[in-house]
């Protein structure tokens, strides 16, 4: 397998083929040594059985129905197929199921419905939108976070969930998950994204009043920080929004996060965790941050005139060209993940230097979407 390492920039488009070749073989060797996992974050080549009503447990599939759309191939399929109704399983039992049903919903029950036409994906995905419905605050304009006591607490992460309303809207010709997933969005521009395009993860409100009280830190460095992550995640979801929507303020929003993102970035193109820390030297990097950018980028620069395009096309392909000199793990078949150093919760100092399958996900679905895939999962 080739490894990349002295792949030039200028040769990046002509390499996407044998890049996307060799994603093929490694992941047939995750398919056979991971079996059944749910896997969220790898260590020393061996990725953990996270629970499957955990954010991450639609990555792993996603890859594979990516995979599947690429190639056609059953491999990918017969791995992917069992996600959905495993992860559907956690409604009828006790589980810590919240706002992120659209990472575990959108790349399994909703993209293998587009795909296969099955209609029981397609309930599954619909059921996990009533339930995302259900966790808006009326009076905040807000989506609520997890579960704990935290009740007035909405987070950036839900500009990538809200893909899943928009879809449900379309899907049953009913506006009225379009009307949340906006009023959510339209909370996401107001509180979240600072006027010099940097976010916050965490806004917290008032549940009963709706009120605006304080933005916090979360995964990020402190409030006032930029947890790269979380701008990834804001630059994505607000190219969503204006994809579903045609509303040109999320557009500019998206753009406005992608310009600070990419002003914050170091010469190697891979982010800090967080672009505020004090000291930048010898932070922890994300790659997971990375992937997810680029793959955003590539969102943004569709529904801009061509010439405006290309400088979010080619910084996307300048993160691609990094991660896939360095960060790929093309040495080593037996190395279950694809991306190394990703960091997930640094405050907490929770899986800082690992693989993290969310990472292996967006570097996958920025890969496919390089190719001319166009089959969108958020
Ligand atoms: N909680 C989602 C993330 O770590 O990005």
């Amino acid at each position: 397998m080739r490894d990349f390492k002295n792949l030039k920039f200028e040769e990046l488009d002509d390499n996407l083929e044998a890049i996307s070749e060799n994603l093929q073989s490694k992941v047939k060797h995750m398919i056979i040594s991971m079996g059944n996992k749910s896997p969220h974050v790898g260590k020393n080549g061996i990725y953990d059985d996270m629970r499957i009503d955990w954010w991450t447990s639609g990555f792993w599939p996603g890859i594979l129905w990516i995979m599947n759309d690429m190639t056609g191939k059953d491999i990918y399929k017969n791995a992917a197929w069992d996600f959905d109704e495993r992860i559907e399983q956690c409604f009828v039992r006790e589980s810590n199921l919240h706002h992120d049903v659209g990472f575990q919903f959108l790349p399994t029950a909703v993209v293998k419905y587009k795909i296969t036409g099955d209609m029981d994906a397609r309930r599954r995905g619909l059921n996990a939108a009533n339930f995302l419905a259900g966790r808006f605050n009326i009076v905040g304009n807000f989506l609520r976070a997890w579960n704990q006591d935290k009740i007035g607490w909405a987070i950036i992460d839900s500009s990538m969930n809200i893909s899943l309303l928009f879809w449900a809207a379309e899907e049953i010709k009913d506006p009225r998950f379009k009307h949340i997933a906006k009023a959510h969005a339209d909370t996401v521009v107001r509180h979240f994204i600072r006027e010099d395009g940097s976010v916050c993860h965490i806004g917290s409100f008032d549940p009963e009043s709706g009120e605006f009280i304080e933005s916090l830190g979360g995964q990020g460095y402190g409030p006032n920080s930029a947890w790269s992550r979380g701008q990834s995640w804001a630059l994505y979801g607000m190219a969503n929004a204006y994809k579903y929507t045609g509303d040109m303020k999320y557009l500019r929003a998206a753009q406005k996060v992608a310009h600070f993102f990419l002003a914050s970035l170091s010469e190697d193109y891979i982010p800090c965790w967080d672009f505020r820390v004090p000291e930048l030297q010898d932070e922890p990097k994300d790659t997971s941050a990375a992937a997810c950018a680029a793959s955003g980028l590539l969102e943004i620069a569709k529904h801009l005139p061509e010439e405006e395009g290309r400088m979010y096309i080619s910084a996307a392909k300048r993160i691609i060209h990094a991660l896939t000199k360095q960060y790929v793990t093309w040495d080593d078949m037996d190395y279950e993940g694809l991306l190394v150093e990703g960091t997930g919760n640094k405050p907490n100092n929770e899986n800082v230097n690992v693989s993290l399958i969310y990472g292996d996900y967006f570097y996958v679905e920025c890969i496919a979407k390089l190719l001319g895939w166009e089959n969108n999962i958020f």
